[in-house]
Formats: C-alpha cells, sequence, structure tokens
C-alpha cells in the first residue's frame, strides 16, 4: 500500500509517499520546500505569503515527490486540515482535492499535532500505554494523555506563545536569523562560563504550578528587558549573545522537562514522547533523556529522528496509516480548520 501525503500548515511546503507492506514502512520519497529564506526578513511567518509561495510550490515539490518514488502507483492520498494556518491548509486542502479527483482516489485528513506525535512511528509502532506526549513547535506546546493510537487527551498547553513561538521572537530581538530556534541552539552551545559572565537571570513561568500549562511570553518580556537595559557594546558582544541564548534555551527546556515529569508521575505513564520543530533541539532531547533516566527509570522514551520532528509530508503520511479507515471522498468533509484539537476530528 502507498500514500501520498500533503503537508503545508504552516510555511513548509512538504510532499511524501510511504510505502507500507505488513508491518514494513518505507519513505520512498519525502520533499519538504521550506520558505525560511522569504519569511527571514519578516522574522516570523506571514500567513498570506506563506499561501502564493504553498500554490507556487505544491506542483513541483509533487513533481520532486513522484520522480524520486519513480511514480509508484498509490493508493490513496492524505492532508493536513489543522491545527495550522487557515490560508495555508486550505491551500493544501485544494491541491489534494484535485488531485484526489484527478487519480480517483480517497483522501485522509490529518491533525497536525498528532503527526508531530506519530513522527515517532515512522520506523516503529507505539506500543506501552498510557503515553504522555510533548508536543513542542512554533505553533504549539501541549502535554497530551495518548491512551491509545486515535485516544487522547489534552492535558495542558501554553497560555500565551508557543515554545518555538519564544525562541523566534527572542532570536529576533537579538539580531539573530529566523527560525529562532536552531539559531539560537547553536550559539547556545558556543557559551563558555569561563568567559565574561553577564550574570543573566530569566524566569521560569508557571514551572511550580499544579496544572500542565505552559506560558513562554513572560520569557520573552524578560530577555527583551535584559537586552534594553545593557549599552551598545554589551549588545553586540559576542559573549552576551550566548549566554543570553544559553539561558533562554534551559528556562524553556526546565519548564518543559518539570512539567512534562509531573504528567509522566501523575498519569503513572509507560511511555513519554517528544514531537514537533522543538524537538529537534538536542540539550531538549539530551536532558529529557537524562532525567527520565534518573526519575522514571522503566519509563520508555520516544523522540523522533531529527529531520522528522519540523513539519514535513512523512509524519502526515504515517498519521494517514494508522487513521486508513477514515478514507472518503465525501471532499465536503475536508476543510481546513486553523484550531483543530488533537481528535477533534475522529
Ligand atoms: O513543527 P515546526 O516545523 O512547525 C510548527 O508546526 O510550528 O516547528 C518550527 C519551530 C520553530 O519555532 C523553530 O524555531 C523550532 O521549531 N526549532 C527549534 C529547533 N529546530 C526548529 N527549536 C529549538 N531547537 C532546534 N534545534
Ligand atoms: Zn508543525
Amino acid at each position: 500500500m502507498k500514500i501520498l501525503a500533503i503537508e503545508t500548515s504552516c510555511d513548509d511546503t512538504g510532499i511524501a509517499i510511504l510505502k507500507i507492506q505488513g508491518s514494513k514502512t518505507e519513505s520512498l520519497s519525502n520533499i519538504v520546500s521550506s520558505q525560511v529564506k522569504l519569511h527571514k526578513k519578516y522574522g516570523g511567518v506571514y500567513p498570506s505569503l506563506a499561501k502564493r509561495e504553498h500554490q507556487k510550490n505544491l506542483p513541483q515539490v509533487l513533481k520532486a515527490a513522484m520522480n524520486q518514488a519513480k511514480n509508484p502507483k498509490v493508493d490513496f492520498l492524505a492532508v493536513t486540515v489543522g491545527p495550522g494556518l487557515e490560508p495555508c491548509l486550505w491551500t493544501g486542502i485544494n491541491f489534494a482535492i484535485a488531485l484526489a479527483k484527478e487519480m480517483n482516489l480517497p483522501l485522509v485528513p490529518v491533525n497536525h499535532v498528532e503527526a508531530h506525535i506519530l513522527a515517532n512511528f515512522i520506523n516503529n509502532n507505539p506500543k506501552s500505554f498510557p503515553a504522555v506526549c510533548l508536543v513542542v513547535s512554533g505553533g504549539h506546546t501541549q502535554l497530551i494523555l495518548m491512551k491509545g493510537l486515535g485516544k487522547y487527551k489534552i492535558l495542558g498547553e501554553t497560555r500565551d506563545d508557543a515554545a518555538g513561538e519564544c525562541f523566534d521572537k527572542t532570536a529576533r530581538v537579538l539580531g539573530l536569523d529566523y527560525p529562532g530556534g536552531p539559531e539560537i541552539a547553536k550559539e547556545a552551545a558556543k557559551y563558555d562560563r569561563q568567559n565574561k559572565e553577564y550574570h543573566i537571570e530569566l524566569p521560569r513561568p508557571m514551572i511550580y504550578q499544579k496544572n500542565y500549562d505552559f506560558s513562554f511570553s513572560g520569557l520573552k518580556t524578560a530577555v527583551l528587558y535584559d537586552f534594553k537595559s545593557r549599552g551598545a557594546k554589551t549588545r553586540k558582544s559576542k559573549e552576551y549573545i550566548r549566554e543570553m541564548c544559553f539561558k533562554i534555551q534551559q528556562a524553556a527546556i526546565d519548564v518543559l522537562i518539570r512539567k512534562t515529569m509531573k504528567a509522566a508521575k501523575d498519569f503513572k505513564a509507560k511511555t513519554i514522547i517528544l514531537g514537533g520543530g522543538v524537538a529537534a533541539n538536542k540539550e531538549l532531547r539530551k536532558q529529557m533523556k537524562e532525567k527520565i533516566e534518573i526519575e522514571i527509570p522503566h519509563t520508555i522514551y520516544y523522540m523522533p529522528d531529527q529531520k522528522y520532528c519540523t513539519d514535513n509530508g512523512l509524519m502526515t503520511a504515517i498519521t494517514a496509516h494508522y487513521h486508513r479507515k477514515e478514507k472518503t471522498k465525501n471532499w465536503k468533509k475536508i476543510r481546513a480548520n486553523a484550531n483543530l484539537k488533537i481528535g477533534g476530528y475522529l
């Protein structure tokens, strides 16, 4: 069985073809056309511009994905329907419906947050439940209880900015490129305590609260205030930027790990699953692993391959595989929902 999946929820145009044979999966192609260069000058994603780029990119990305997979006979299609930027979602959906009609194939609607979770299961099957999933990206920061495939409950989420959004915005303050997450990680890795210290102290919002919610806008504001309080020379100094990046990254990681561990213990999770663009962060991956090994060593820990953390069509395809029973040719059912909750379309 072969699935062709389309992902356009934000600023990446992704199309993948996934082959499934029994319990074996094989990625025949996974093409992602990034719009990073275009959005760099705005320091964030501009939805109307992103939509236009998706429209332009989709036919080319489809051609590249089909070529790389050697023009296979596809069995059904899949498309991300939400959550995400509405104009971007509709572009992918309209393209997918047109293609489905042309190929006379059914389509599976896919939830993007679930796809970030199931990006862990492109090459293996999820087993031990309940699982606690931490989905951290540019658009989402959620802790989700997963009782099984397709069975989700949101335990908590950010009340303001997503963690990735906080990285992107603070990077902009510091004069770093977009997307900010990888830039902050790069600078943080160069931080050396032996060098001049600026004694930057940042808050860890909501870390000790008993709920599973997050808040990152206070962290962003603290970075802005510290930056504004410094003289022009310090603001441009490499050491200051490196220390600041290290501390931004660590503040976010501390909150993410503490809340995840609390949820895992409270719900007696057998598995912890990481997902989303921020899951590509090496320190988060490493520190979460260390914390689990110390505090709840029998818990299984999944993190996606780094290449599958940020948006791509393959995670959409694997999610469609697990939801294959929902194939439809009733095109009215395939609608964009910018605020779609996980499990919401089931
Ligand atoms: O999942 P994704 O591609 O798009 C959304 O669904 O939002 O996530 C993009 C986000 C951006 O905010 C980006 O800064 C962040 O993921 N990101 C990272 C890293 N790579 C991407 N954040 C921290 N460390 C990274 N290595
Ligand atoms: Zn995403």
